[in-house]
This record gives C-alpha cells, structure tokens and sequence, in this order.
C-alpha cells in the first residue's frame, strides 16, 4: 500500500471552511444555521452516529436538537413532528435516522422533509437533481467519498470504478457521481454473478455491502484503490469495514482506513448540507 486515505487532514481544512461560513450568517442574519435529528427509537448504533453528528455541528458553531421517539410511535405523530419543522424558519437541516421501525414505510417518508431542508438527499426532488447534474443537496456518503478522493487527487476520468451495494442512501448515488466524473461504472450488488471478475478489472472499488470482510485479496486487481463504506463490530470488538484490510493492503494502491475514513467525511458533508441550506434559503448564494 503506498497511501492511505485518512479523512483527518482534510477535515480540518473543511472545519475551518465551514466555521467561517457559519460566523458569516451569523453576521448575516443573527442566528446560526440549525440541523434537527429526529431518531425514532433506541437502536445502540444511531444513538451513537446521532450524538456524533450533535457533536460535530456543535463544534462548528450550528445549532443543533436531537428529538427523539419511543420506538412504538405511529408514524403520523413522526410526519406531524417533521411538518411542524418543515414549517419553522429558524430550522434549516432536518434528517430522519435509518434505520426506522419496520412499521414506517421508507417510500413514504422521503416525502416528509421538505426539499430545501432535506440534508439527506432521500427527497425525490433532491434525487432527480443529482441524477441530472444541477446544483442541489448531497448524498452525505457518496459525496463524503468524493471528496476523499478529489483531496488525495485520485483521478476518476477514464477509470473503471466498482460500486458494490445499490442502496438508496450510497450505492446508487455513487455510481452517479462517478459517472458525472467520467468513470466508467459497473454497479454491482448482492445478486451479481461472478462478482469477483468484475472486481478484478477494476481500478477502484467502493464498498458498500454491508458484509463485514466480503471483499479480500482476492477480489482485487494489484494497484487499484479502494474504498471501504462499511462499519461493523467484530467478535474481538473491534470497528471493521466491508473489506479485509490485513488481506488487500499489500496489493493496492490506496485505501481508507475504518474507522477515519469515510465515516468522518459522511458527518462533515452533512454540516456542509445544513449550511447550505440556511444560506440557499436565505439568500440563494453558497
Ligand atoms: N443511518 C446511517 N447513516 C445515515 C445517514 O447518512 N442518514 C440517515 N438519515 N440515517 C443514517
């Protein structure tokens, strides 16, 4: 491996970026852009990325409230909760955490925030958007990845780039940012034959499966790059990522590590998000 691809030191050129546009709109409009987590239930992990999230904003001058629900709440109190935030001024940034009880329907609710506070990128509008390349929300993930890799000055054009995992939230949204990067992208997911001949051709892989360790050495053509959205717990407690990195490390170019790679970069987008928000509503300038 010659490089690993760490989210830290670009994050503290992006918290420096971001506090100075939040001492801005204070400037601006006297208040400071606010974000609201809404976490229906007590799933160990959301709490967990919900408070880091808290955190971050915080730490970057935003305000912030987590408003949490008891698990067995009907999705109709959930709905009215977020139409009463769609509707308040001060709010700029709402994002509903996944996972939801089995009892809320996820076509339904990428309905509830509104568009220009949905910091997601679930709302169709916001989906549409990214597909055709206008200016908008990001998906915090696949954006996150992004600029990961415009840091590390890792070149897309003309590549062949893997997207394992078609989920709404990173899969799918990844694969159409690499192709407005003019990559080639071969998008592949749970149900792909032979999924370790398409990974042998190719110079980067993002891995987004959701299967701790799926993805060793030997899935992996020597000097490609890769990029690993997993995050899980294993038996020895320790935080892992979709990809066996003691397996790939010696024959790829670049990787990032998990935990500090692309975790960090998904919190940081979003406070990017919520920013923008604000400022768009505002004054329809970034
Ligand atoms: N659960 C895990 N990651 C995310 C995320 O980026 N957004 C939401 N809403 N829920 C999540």
């Amino acid at each position: 491996m010659n490089l690993l691809l760490e989210a830290k030191s670009l994050l503290s050129e992006r918290k420096n970026f971001l506090s100075s546009k939040v001492i801005d709109f204070k400037k601006n409009f006297n208040r400071s852009p606010k974000l609201v987590v809404v976490l229906v239930g007590s799933d160990p992990a959301s709490v967990i990325y919900t408070s880091k999230k808290g955190a971050e904003a915080q730490a970057i001058g935003l305000e912030h409230e987590t408003i949490q629900f008891e698990a067995s709440t009907p999705p109709e109190v959930v709905r009215e909760k977020i139409l009463e935030l769609n509707a308040n001024p001060n709010v700029d940034g709402i994002l509903i955490q996944r996972p939801l009880p089995t009892t809320y329907d996820l076509k339904e609710i990428i309905y509830w925030v509104d568009p220009s506070k949905d910091v997601d990128c679930f709302h169709p509008e916001n989906v549409g958007k990214l597909y055709l390349g206008l200016e908008g929300l990001k998906p915090c993930t696949p954006f996150g990845v992004m600029e990961l890799l415009k840091f590390y000055k890792i070149s897309l054009e003309k590549k062949l780039a893997c997207v394992i995992g078609r989920s709404d939230i990173v899969g799918k949204p990844m694969s159409a940012l690499l192709l407005q990067a003019n990559a080639t992208v071969i998008q592949a997911h749970s149900k792909t034959k032979n999924l370790n001949e398409l990974t042998k051709q190719s110079d980067i892989l993002i891995v987004a499966a959701g299967k701790p360790g799926l993805i060793d050495h030997s899935y992996v053509k020597p000097g490609c790059i890769i990029v690993d959205v997993g995050i899980h717990r294993n038996s020895k407690n320790k935080v892992v990522g979709d990809v066996d990195f003691d397996s790939v490390q010696k024959e790829v170019q670049a990787i990032t590590p998990v935990p500090g790679g692309v975790g960090p970069m998904t919190i940081s987008v979003l406070i990017e998000n919520t920013i923008k928000a604000a400022i768009t509503r505002s004054t329809n300038k970034f």
